[in-house]
């Protein structure tokens, strides 16, 4: 497995795997790989010849009082594991490379990205979309995979992917959870016992909005109502957002539904921010 960190050199080892007729799958990360980030790799190895996964933890997608500088970067760790899951080459590149001196453009996607985390998260999806766009730009993949777990970010590069024309395909493969119902998540490392405890209030609302939709249920204020009881009841959870929405536009329902109604979650539990989300 190759690993390259400078923009040119990515560049070139791309150009020559197109060159060669090589399928390119690309996957985006911020390192501190999971077993998550694993399967997306695995999928992306199973329909493209050439994994590329990129390790960058984007300074422009934090806010100023979020996790920038404490994000965990475990590259030597997380570099082996790209390699026993199939990546053919590894893009590390220093903040600088991406975001020279002077650097100043952006790239924002101005409506599926405004609600939920764009609420709370003034920045974030102007600094993913952008990092994102260069990365499509200097790699040039044929498909790219995120997982669904950030069903916003899904949404808003698909939005950026058709409006700009850039030509790749997104893939978003399933959110992957421990064995009592938490969504892996790299930040999942900074929860207490107690506090993971709490955590798993979240995925346990989207079940029970699940069984209640199994079972007919669409009006969306008692599917809101009963996620939101189920959160209020921990008391380290404090809901940031429980709302129906659709899974392409994030904008809210009247009515689910089945199969393009996303129920999305965030909550703070104590100072640990988790979001999750279920197709409903
Ligand atoms: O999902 C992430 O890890 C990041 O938002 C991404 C897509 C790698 C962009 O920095």
């Amino acid at each position: 497995m190759q690993t390259l960190s400078s923009v040119s050199a990515m560049q070139s080892f791309a150009a020559g795997l197109r060159a060669q007729g090589k399928r390119i799958a690309l996957v985006p990360t911020m390192g501190a790989l999971h077993e998550g980030h694993l399967s997306l790799i695995r999928l992306a190895a199973s329909r493209a010849e050439a994994v590329i996964v990129s390790i960058f933890v984007n300074p422009t997608q934090f806010g100023p009082s979020e996790d920038f500088s404490r994000y965990p970067r475990e590259l030597e760790a997380d570099l082996a594991k790209c390699a026993a899951a199939g990546a053919l080459a590894v893009f590390t590149p220093a903040v600088e490379e991406i975001y020279p001196k002077g650097y100043s453009t952006f790239i924002t996607e101005e409506a599926v990205a405004r609600p939920l985390e764009g609420v709370s998260r003034p920045v974030h999806f102007r600094g993913v979309t952008t990092v994102v766009a260069k990365l499509f730009n200097l790699i040039r993949p044929d498909l790219a995979v995120f997982g669904q777990k950030d069903a916003q970010q899904v949404a808003v590069i698909r939005k950026m992917v058709a409006d700009l024309h850039l030509g790749v395909e997104i893939v978003a493969a399933p959110t992957l959870r421990d064995p009592d119902g938490l969504a892996l998540s790299s930040r999942n490392r900074y929860l207490t016992l107690t506090q993971r405890a709490d955590a798993l209030a979240l995925s346990r609302a989207l079940r029970r909005a699940q069984e209640m939709v199994a079972h007919g249920e669409r009006r969306v204020d008692r599917l809101v109502a009963e996620a939101t009881h189920l959160l209020a009841q921990h008391r380290r959870v404090r809901v940031i957002y429980a709302a129906i929405v659709d899974r392409d536009t994030m904008e809210t329902v009247r009515e689910v539904r089945p199969g393009q109604t996303i129920l999305a979650l965030a909550a703070w539990v104590d100072e640990v921010r988790l979001i999750d989300n279920e197709i409903l």
